[in-house]
C-alpha cells in the first residue's frame, strides 16, 4: 500500500473515530446476554485465523488497492471481470490446508474497495457469478468447505467503494465520483441488502468484519452503524461485528481489531488512536507487505517470525489473523503454503498452550509471554535468556511444579522476592521454547 494511502489514513482515523466514539459508547459489559458471553468466549478460544484477500485485482497482482493506486479509470478496471477464471481454484484444498496449518476460523473478503462481490449477489451484476466467465458462487463454495472442516466463516465487507456511483465518496481522492449520482440511502440500502444475503444464504456466520469507514471524516456523516449493526443481530444473533476503523470499540462491537501490528504495538501507524478494550482482541498481519495478491512482493517473514507472532498475540490475549493474498489462477502463493506447512507442525505439537487459552497471569517479558489456561500457565520463551536462568515476576500466586513441555523433563525454580526463578537445562534453541508451570 501507497504512503499516500497510509498518511491518508491516519488521519482520517484521528478525527472521525474521535467523533463516532463520542457519539456511540460501547455497550456496557456488565449488560452483555449470556449467549453474546459465550461467543466472544468462543472467538477468543480459537486463537487463530487465516484472512484472505481475494478479488479481480488479483489479476493485476499489485495488491488489493491497485485500482486506487494506480489511478485506474473503474470502467477499465470492472473489465477485469470479463477474463476472470481462477480455473485452478479448489475451495476444499484451500480449508484444508488452512486446517492442518491450525487455523480455527477464515475470514474472507466478500466485496473489498473495489466494489466487486465475489458472491450470487443479487443487488448487483458486478459480482462473481454474473460478471465472470468463471460464473460460480466462491463465498458458497468457501462456505461448504468452510463446514466440513469444522472451520468457522467470517466476511471482510468494505462500507467504502470505488465503483458505485451512489457511494459518497469521502477522503478519497482518486475514487472517480460524481456528486450528481450520490445517493447515500440508496447506497446503504444496497450495503443492508448484501449483509442481509451473506448471513441469510451460506448459514452460520462467524463475524462481519467491516473495513473503510475511515473515508469520512466529516462529524456530520452517520454511518448508521447503529442500525446496521442491529440488522446483522436481528439477522444472525450468533454473528459477532468487529470494524477495522482504527479505533477503540462503538456500540455493539464485538471484538477490536488491530491492524499489522500486536496490541499495543503501533509500527504501521494505524493503531495510534486505540486503547486496548475488555472486548476478544484480533490482529491481522500480512505475511509480506501486501493484503491482495502481489507479483513482485517478495518481503516475506519467516515461519519463525509468524509463529512468534501468533505466540505474542497469544501471550497478549489477542487472536492472530494472519492474511493470504491467492493468485488470480486460484491457487495460493507457494510462500504461503510453505508457511502456513511450518505454523502446523508448531501448532500440531504446541497447540494446546495456544488453543483456550488467556493471556497469563504473567505479563509479557523480554524473554517472552505466558499464556494460561486454569491453573496451566505456559511460559514461551521467545528470546534470549541470561545465564540459563528466567525470571518469572509473580508474586500474587504460587508454583507447585515447573516442567518443559516439551518431554515434561521436571525444572528446579526457587521462589524469590519479586517471583520465581527457574533453572534451563540450557539455552532455548527453538523457535518458542515451552515451559509448563502449575499454579496453586
Ligand atoms: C486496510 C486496507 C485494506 C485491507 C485491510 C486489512 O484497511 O485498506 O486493503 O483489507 O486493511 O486489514
Amino acid at each position: 500500500m501507497g504512503l499516500f494511502t497510509n498518511n491518508m489514513k491516519r488521519l482520517l482515523t484521528s478525527l472521525s473515530l474521535l467523533l463516532l466514539v463520542l457519539s456511540v459508547s460501547a455497550q456496557s459489559l456488565s449488560t452483555l446476554s449470556d449467549e453474546t458471553k459465550r461467543i466472544r468466549e468462543e472467538f477468543q478460544d480459537r486463537k487463530f485465523g487465516i484472512f484472505l484477500h481475494w478479488g479481480i485485482y488479483s489479476m493485476l497482482a499489485d495488491g488489493e488497492w491497485v485500482m486506487h493506486n494506480r489511478h485506474l479509470d473503474r470502467d477499465e478496471y470492472a473489465k477485469l471481470a470479463g477474463g476472470f477464471y481462477p480455473a485452478q481454484f479448489d475451495a476444499r484444498e484451500w480449508t484444508k490446508l488452512f486446517k492442518e496449518a491450525g487455523a480455527q476460523y477464515v475470514t474472507f473478503t466478500s466485496r473489498h474497495h473495489d466494489g466487486f462481490s465475489m458472491w450470487a449477489t443479487k443487488a448487483s451484476p458486478y459480482n462473481i457469478v454474473e460478471a465472470t466467465p468463471y460464473g460460480k458462487d466462491v463465498v458458497g463454495m468457501l462456505a461448504e468447505a468452510c463446514r466440513e472442516q469444522g472451520l468457522k466463516l467470517h466476511f471482510y465487507y468494505s462500507h467504502m467503494d470505488w465503483q458505485r456511483t451512489d457511494y459518497p465518496t469521502g477522503i478519497c481522492k482518486n475514487c472517480p465520483h460524481d456528486p450528481a449520482t450520490t445517493n447515500w440511502d440508496s447506497y446503504y440500502a444496497f450495503m443492508n441488502r448484501q449483509l442481509t444475503e451473506l448471513l441469510t444464504n451460506y448459514g452460520p456466520i462467524g463475524a462481519i468484519w467491516f473495513d473503510g469507514m475511515w473515508d469520512h471524516k466529516e462529524k456530520e456523516f452517520d454511518w448508521r452503524l447503529e442500525e446496521q449493526y442491529a440488522l446483522i443481530k436481528r439477522l444472525q444473533p450468533t454473528c459477532l461485528i468487529g470494524n477495522n476503523h482504527h479505533g477503540s470499540p462503538i456500540g455493539l462491537e464485538d471484538f477490536q481489531l488491530f491492524e499489522q501490528d500486536l496490541p499495543g504495538q503501533n509500527t504501521a501507524g494505524f493503531n495510534g488512536e486505540e486503547v486496548i478494550s475488555q472486548l476478544p482482541l484480533e490482529t491481522c498481519m500480512t505475511m509480506n507487505n501486501t493484503w491482495g495478491y502481489s507479483i513482485t512482493d517478495k518481503n516475506y517473514k519467516s515461519g519463525d517470525e509468524l509463529i512468534r507472532k501468533l505466540v505474542t498475540a497469544a501471550g497478549l490475549n489477542a487472536n492472530f489473523l494472519l492474511n493470504i493474498g491467492p493468485r488470480p489462477d486460484g491457487k495460493l502463493p507457494d510462500q504461503a503454503v510453505e508457511r502456513l506447512k511450518q505454523i502446523g507442525e508448531f501448532m500440531k505439537v504446541n497447540g494446546s498452550t495456544i488453543y483456550e487459552t488467556r493471556g497469563g497471569c504473567v505479563p509479557p517479558q523480554d524473554w517472552g509471554v505466558t499464556t494460561q489456561k486454569g491453573k496451566d500457565l505456559f511460559i514461551h520463551i521467545l528470546n534470549k535468556v541470561e545465564d540459563g536462568q528466567l525470571f518469572l515476576p509473580l508474586t500474587e500466586r504460587k508454583l507447585s511444579k515447573v516442567s518443559m513441555f516439551s518431554d515434561g523433563t521436571p525444572l528446579k525454580f526457587k521462589r524469590e522476592k519479586e517471583g520465581y526463578r527457574i533453572f534451563l537445562p540450557k539455552q532455548p534453541e527453538t523457535t518458542d521454547c515451552i515451559l509448563k508451570a502449575t499454579l496453586k
